[in-house]
């Protein structure tokens, strides 16, 4: 195993996309950032120097970060954040994750544009267990603002509404040939003829769930967020923000450029406005320099439910499974959009004058401010979260009806934890209340792959939906999304002392406050982490 070190400045940069320039938040100038390439048990310091005018933190998305929570980074959860001026070393070892994930700011919406490719190599002396590839390309889809994202959201969390939607979507930071000014600089992958090419797709998307498909290409997916699936060929991927997919194409077309595009999965009613726009980049057979416009693929409609649902239930383990149990904690949150009444003397933008909220279990969760939950666990320091995240939700309704009664969307603003024995088996639903939304939520649960047993339509009945469970070789995953108007089932064994974030990764949606954490305990009887914080951790 290797020791690899990397020096992390985040700086303003002056980047042109869509004809204009504006000064944009980048790693060492890149945008997207540097792809960080490690093998399986290799362990990674990078260094992170902050040149920028905002606190910034870095997350290792997908990591398991075992007993190192230190080095997870969503800012005032496990760290408090770097401030301008600062440095902060991330130190971690990558045990037993193998595939690709990715690395993102973890504070204010700093991630639209600060993000980069993690990819893990199989360990040492072992392959993949697929054919290997000729060639292998991160493919990291994404959005672009011609406004700084953070003056989207400071904007909208002013007037209640939600944030303006991006003005590209794009590849590789690339809006690509179908946009004005972008033509040049469309992302282009270089291939030859007979190859087998292995994609690594991340969503790194601050709003947007997408669809993805390659003209006269079929995919086969072979793996998810660093697990590897069941090999899965089909002619359409769905990819959700935080998630990721790695899968393998065969170069059998005649030579030509053919182009990958991406647009939204949006479905309804009612719509909230979406970025509706198409983003390419352009498989290239032997640097074929030719007039002839790319072909572009057909992608499914932006409501394309039924796509969806095949592609979801397509996603399955190499092989069967050892599923965790007896299960110790079986637990029921509701994720979803709510509205806020309107202050007295305000005026709010949101639907009907209100402002959006967003919630799990009825708690909107507040983001500390003076203290990170885990160093506060970790030293006791009373005041700054309980343990009280109730395991199902205080009011049970029709979750997905359309007369949802307006106290439901009226949540309660709180620092909640829901604390998890250590080593438990966790069993957690999580549905969808979809009071207003016409997006699917990517919930994410830091410091974990949980197995997801199964995704369905409707209020989750205990009963007749365990049937639907898969117990033989369910996907492993640290993001998964939950359908609208429908519900999701995970499982877990606790073995990860921490504080670990849970939240939807829809940016809007967490800014409002769609997140909770688990306090799980050291083993010893504990509620805090097992090794001490590093001396650089920096201070609120
Ligand atoms: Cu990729 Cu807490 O997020």
């Amino acid at each position: 195993a290797e020791d690899h070190y990397h020096d992390f400045v985040i700086q303003a940069t002056p980047v042109k996309r869509l004809c204009h320039t504006r000064s944009t938040f980048t790693v060492n100038g890149q945008f997207p950032g540097p792809t960080v390439l490690v093998r399986n048990g290799d362990s990674l310091v990078v260094k992170v120097v902050n040149q920028a005018k905002y606190n910034i933190t870095l997350h290792w998305h997908g990591v398991r970060q075992l007993r190192n929570g230190w080095a997870d980074g969503p800012s005032y959860v496990t760290q408090c954040p770097i401030q301008p001026g600062g440095t902060y070393t991330y130190r971690f070892t990558i045990q037993g994750q193998e595939g690709t994930l990715w690395w993102h700011a973890h504070n204010s919406w700093l991630r639209a544009t600060v993000y980069g490719a993690l990819i893990i190599l199989p360990k040492e002396h072992s392959t993949y267990p697929f054919a290997t590839p000729k060639r292998e390309f991160p493919v990291i889809l994404g959005e672009w603002w011609n406004s700084n994202p953070i003056d989207v959201i400071r904007q909208a969390l002013k007037t209640g509404a939600a944030p303006n939607s991006s003005d590209a979507l794009t590849i590789n930071a690339q809006p690509g040939d179908l946009f004005k000014c972008s033509s040049p600089e469309t992302t282009v992958f270089p291939v030859g003829p007979g190859e087998t090419i292995l994609l690594r797709f991340i969503n790194a998307a601050m709003l947007t769930e997408l669809f993805v498909s390659i003209a006269d290409h079929q995919m086969t997916v072979v793996a998810v967020d660093a697990s590897y699936t069941k090999p899965f060929t089909t002619s359409v991927i769905l990819i959700g923000p935080g998630q990721t997919t790695d899968l393998l194409i065969q170069t059998n077309q005649p030579a030509g450029r053919y182009y990958i595009a991406a647009h939204a999965y949006q479905s309804g009613p009612p719509n909230t406005p979406f970025d509706n726009t198409t983003t390419t980049a352009i498989i290239t057979y032997n640097n074929q320099i030719t007039l002839a416009k790319p072909k572009l693929p057909v992608l499914p409609a932006y409501n394309d439910t039924a796509t969806v649902a095949a592609f979801t239930a397509g996603l399955k383990s190499p092989s069967p499974v050892k599923i965790p149990g007896p299960v110790n904690e079986n637990l029921f949150f509701t994720v979803g959009l709510g509205l806020f009444n309107c202050p007295p003397r305000k005026t709010c933008s949101g639907p009907n004058r209100t402002r959006f909220t967003a919630s799990m279990n009825n708690y909107s969760f507040v983001t500390p401010t003076r203290q990170s939950l885990l160093q506060a666990a970790q030293l006791g320091i009373p005041g700054v979260f309980t343990t009280d995240f109730p395991a199902s939700p205080p009011v049970k309704f029709d979750y997905t009806g359309n007369n949802i009664s307006r106290s439901l969307y009226q949540p309660i603003r709180a620092t909640k934890l829901y604390p998890l024995k250590y080593g438990s088996v966790v069993q957690l639903v999580m549905q969808g209340t979809n009071i207003y939304a016409s997006e699917q939520h990517p919930m994410h649960i830091h410091g974990y792959d949980f197995y997801v047993l199964a995704t369905g339509k409707g209020n989750f009945d205990a009963k007749k939906d365990t049937a639907k469970f898969n117990f033989v070789d369910p996907p492993l995953r640290n993001t998964i999304a939950v359908p609208v108007k429908g519900w999701a089932a995970i499982r877990f064994v606790a073995d990860n002392p921490g504080v670990w974030f849970v939240h939807c990764h829809i940016d809007s949606h967490l800014t409002w406050g769609l997140a909770m954490a688990f306090l799980v305990e050291n083993g010893v009887g504990k509620l805090q982490s097992t090794i001490p914080p590093p001396l650089d951790l920096p201070k609120c």
